[in-house]
């Protein structure tokens, strides 16, 4: 007996509020639909697959099939209709006229499983009819007409999804019916439970997971659940060279004729480091933390001030997957003090030193780092939950 897949995506997703038919939506860098025929693909259980889908869909579907397809299952595309039940009665009539059973599946339901699938139609190859649903968790009122509440025993409640798979011919002129008495319905299920002896509903393991993506809240709950768990910043500071002034970098006085001025140390490779951190946590940069009109930091240890920032770090709920570190200077030469500047950088950000870079460039004498007037340094940090 043959068997096919109608896969309903001919809604407009008003509720989700995505400006677009929400089917077509990435959700994890794949949308809905493509989700759903994976799914119905890998079964290996069908014949083909017809997909509904409103006209103004039409050009976002053969995209869709060039950038996630192919859809080597999809042999038709059906016009859907004015209702969910319109759609797939469109979509039924697609269907060849020797198809056995057929499997209805919402197209917003991106999660469906091989389990899922599989369990509604051997269901219904045995008794016509296999619809997939859970156990209630939630405790369901019923409102009456005059507002009055009555409480519905949870123990015989199942809440209903699709894929709902039932014999092809017997379906189709259950739709047929509806159309011809008027009756208007929610789900196929419901025709088959009106018109026939009733429906079979069956369970399997991944239906918890079926869900439809209905609201903008469905998404937002997806869009937080893969967003990656990391934070960038960058930084970036100067400090003029002077008389008089030692010169440290990295937490590393680097013996030379002059040093950088500021009101700290003047550390300007830290100064960029904790930018970058304080980026990374949206925080603002140092000047706002540590402002030079105050005399508490007069003379200051920036690897102190780091520890600081450090800590705001911590108590985010964050720490340093790696920093990288530039100082740009001519002079003086830095290469035998990387060692100690990469130990003190991972010291401070409490890493390994496999976790931290620093390195030093010239500028071809050009700019003010080339004259030799002043340090520049970059930076940049990756904080991880
Ligand atoms: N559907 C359809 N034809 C319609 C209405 C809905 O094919 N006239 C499809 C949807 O594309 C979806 C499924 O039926 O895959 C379930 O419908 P629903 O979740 O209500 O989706 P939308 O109708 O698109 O959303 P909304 O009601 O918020 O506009
Ligand atoms: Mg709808």
């Amino acid at each position: 007996m043959s068997a096919w897949a109608v896969i309903v995506a001919a809604g407009r997703g008003e509720r989700a509020g995505l400006g677009k038919n929400k089917v077509f939506w990435p959700v994890d860098g794949r949308s809905a639909l493509a989700r759903c025929l994976d799914a119905f693909e890998a079964c290996g259980r069908f014949d083909g697959a017809v997909i509904v889908l409103s006209q103004s869909d039409m050009q976002a579907y053969e995209a869709l099939a060039v950038s996630e397809g192919p859809f080597l299952l999809v042999k038709q595309i059906a016009l859907g209709g004015d209702t969910r039940q319109a759609s797939v009665y469109n979509g039924l009539k697609a269907l060849p006229e020797d198809a056995g059973i057929v499997a209805i599946h919402d197209a917003a339901r991106p999660f469906v499983s091989q389990d899922v699938i599989e369990a509604t139609l051997e269901s219904a190859r045995m008794y016509g009819s296999g619809v997939i649903s859970t156990p209630v968790v939630d405790t369901i009122k019923q409102v009456g007409p005059g507002g009055e509440v009555t409480s519905l025993e949870r123990a015989s409640l199942r809440a209903v999804q699709t894929p709902q798979t039932f014999d092809y011919h017997k379906i189709l002129e259950a739709h047929e019916r509806a159309r011809a008495d008027g009756l208007s319905v929610t789900d196929d299920a419901m025709l088959f439970e009106h018109y026939y002896a009733g429906v079979r509903l069956v369970s399997a393991p991944g239906a918890e997971a079926n869900i439809k993506l209905t609201t903008r809240a469905d998404f937002e709950v997806l869009e937080r659940r893969s967003r990656p768990d990391v934070r960038v910043g960058q930084g970036y500071d100067v400090h003029r060279l002077v008389e008089g002034r030692r010169l440290v970098l990295c937490g590393v006085e680097i013996p030379w004729e002059k040093g950088l001025d500021g009101h700290s140390d003047a550390d300007v490779a830290v100064h960029a480091l904790m930018d970058a951190l304080l980026g990374a946590l949206g925080e603002g940069d140092i000047g706002r933390h540590f402002p030079d009109t105050d005399p508490a930091y007069k003379g200051a240890d920036s690897m102190r001030l780091l520890a600081v920032v450090m800590e705001k770090v911590r108590v985010a709920g964050w720490r340093v997957g790696n920093a990288d570190v530039t100082i740009v200077a001519q002079r003086p030469k830095l290469a035998g003090y990387m060692d100690a500047m990469k130990q003190n950088i991972a010291w401070g950000l409490g890493v390994a030193p496999e976790c931290v870079n620093v390195k030093a460039t010239t500028t071809e004498c050009l700019g003010f780092e080339g004259e030799g007037l002043g340090i520049s340094a970059q930076a940049v940090a990756l904080l991880v939950r």
